[in-house]
């Protein structure tokens, strides 16, 4: 699966990444452990540090353009972009609270 990645402090502001998801089983988050472990660890989102159960918003990320939690939403299209949602960007998919 093709993953973009809008990001702050790239030329280009967006990486793609080629991530062996599973629809309908992978959460986005998931993907971005996947790509944090395994491709590129200087991706900045927030981790399973905080709640990972949909409640305490803090992984609030846009999936090709719409709001969503990553920790709880499947991945459920054949392609990705991923970017931070509304609000002050710290770093890549990091948002200020
Ligand atoms: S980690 Fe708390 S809502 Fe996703």
């Amino acid at each position: 699966m093709k993953v973009s990645v809008r990001r702050s402090g790239t030329a280009s502001g967006i990486d793609t990444f080629e991530v062996p998801a599973v629809k309908g089983r992978w959460t986005v988050m998931d993907v971005l452990d996947y790509i944090a472990l395994n491709i590129d660890p200087s991706l900045g989102y927030y981790r399973h540090s905080v709640c990972n159960q949909g409640i305490c918003g803090r992984c609030g990320v846009k999936v090709n353009g719409k709001a969503a939690l990553a920790c709880t939403s499947k991945v459920q299209e054949e392609e990705l972009l991923l970017e931070p949602r509304s609000g002050k960007v710290i770093r890549d998919l990091i948002v200020e609270p």
